[in-house]
């Protein structure tokens, strides 16, 4: 996603953000090529450090003070009469969004693993992808029933030969880790999260809500803390007899290349099976399916499996959004269309301008 390259001047990252939303969010496109050309916004983005300067960081804010819709006028008066309290909430939060429809992509390859799982995912915001088992799936008719009937249905177009479960696996245990965990039972937090979905994103806004509802009948637990660090003290908690899952979705594009090595050699030390779910180009050495533009790569434990590279290009098609698996964003009933779960991202140097969506 574009929009946070260091490299550049805030004005050139607008427009480059403008670009990538033109799809996406005609809202967005307008907000940020007006951006580009305002001295008075420019030189207020200028009074924040670099990394804080983000086009869909400001209008999250925006969103976060002013309610919707944010029009050029409205953020040109936010910015003139508020630009203290604007300039406390994008230094108080991150661009953070939390997607439960990817729980459809990875749900394929956490099903066959022997039961009872314990989870732990890194970079879980605020655990709704924590909770695979809550939801019910509908894969272009093939329809598994979640536990929670009032939680969300979260459809899937497999493209492909996909291996879909038969049931939800046995969760017995499940934990959370994120920088900056938010909390499902706070107002502000989840106004934030609804706030970092973009206008014109369909239904992933009620998608989002309905998730949150059924994780506030039985919150996620998410612990504060980096993956780079935290992780071994974490997966200690996880019960003995259980096989103990790490995985990540749209995460590992927000710490440094090294840093991803890092974090690789960490998950390999634990006894635990990996699934990774990221951008192409985000953990090296995972192939990447011949499908243009695929958004996602599932993996299992940083490869494909051995001798079965059958399953590892159904993996890698499942996993790869758009072009394989078409998450739709509709939550209940109707018509799948075609969508897939995207957030805006902030990576701290490096890949700034990587092809992967989160
Ligand atoms: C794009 S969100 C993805 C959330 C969720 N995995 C999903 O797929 O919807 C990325 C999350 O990773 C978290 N994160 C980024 N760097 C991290 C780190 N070093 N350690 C732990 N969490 C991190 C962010 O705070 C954010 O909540």
């Amino acid at each position: 996603m574009h929009g946070h390259d260091l490299a550049i001047s805030a004005a050139e990252n607008y427009r480059a953000f403008a670009e990538d939303a033109h799809d996406r969010s005609p809202a967005y496109e307008s907000l940020a090529v007006s951006v580009a050309d305002d001295t008075a916004i420019l030189r207020f983005l200028g009074s924040l450090p670099p990394e804080k300067r983000q086009p869909n960081l400001l209008f999250g804010a925006a969103r976060y003070l002013l309610g919707d819709p944010v029009d050029m006028s409205r953020l040109r008066a936010l910015v003139r009469r508020s630009s203290a309290e604007l300039a406390e909430v994008m230094m108080a939060r991150r661009t953070q969004t939390n997607e439960p429809a990817r729980c459809a992509t990875i749900l394929p390859a956490l099903a066959p693993l022997p039961p009872p799982l314990a989870l732990i995912e890194v970079g879980a915001g605020a655990g709704l992808t924590l909770l695979f088992d809550r939801y019910s799936y509908d894969y272009a008719g093939h329809r598994i029933a979640g536990q929670d009937p009032q939680a969300p249905t979260l459809r899937c177009t497999p493209r492909g030969p996909v291996p879909l479960p038969a049931q939800l696996p046995a969760i017995t245990w499940r934990a959370g880790l994120d920088l900056s965990p938010l909390d499902v039972t706070s107002d502000n937090d989840v106004r934030w999260l609804s706030c970092m979905v973009w206008p014109g994103e369909g239904d992933r806004e009620q998608r989002l809500a309905a998730a949150i509802a059924a994780a506030r009948r039985d919150p996620p637990v998410v612990h504060r803390g980096d993956l780079l660090t935290d992780l071994p003290a974490l997966a200690a908690q996880a019960p003995a007899g259980a096989t103990l899952v790490v995985y990540h979705s749209a995460v590992l594009a927000y710490v440094t290349p090294a840093d991803r090595q890092r974090f690789a050699a960490t998950v390999r030390s634990l006894p635990a099976i990996w699934l990774s779910n990221e951008g192409p180009a985000i953990l090296p050495g995972i192939p990447v399916p011949a499908y243009q533009g695929a958004p996602f790569i599932l993996a299992r434990d940083g490869q494909t499996p051995p001798g079965d590279h059958r399953l590892a290009r159904k993996m890698a098609a499942l996993a790869s959004g758009r072009s394989a698996i078409t998450k739709a964003p509709q939550q209940t009933s109707g018509p799948a269309a075609p969508g897939v779960g995207n957030c805006p991202r902030g990576p701290p140097g490096g890949n700034a301008r990587s092809a992967a969506r989160c």
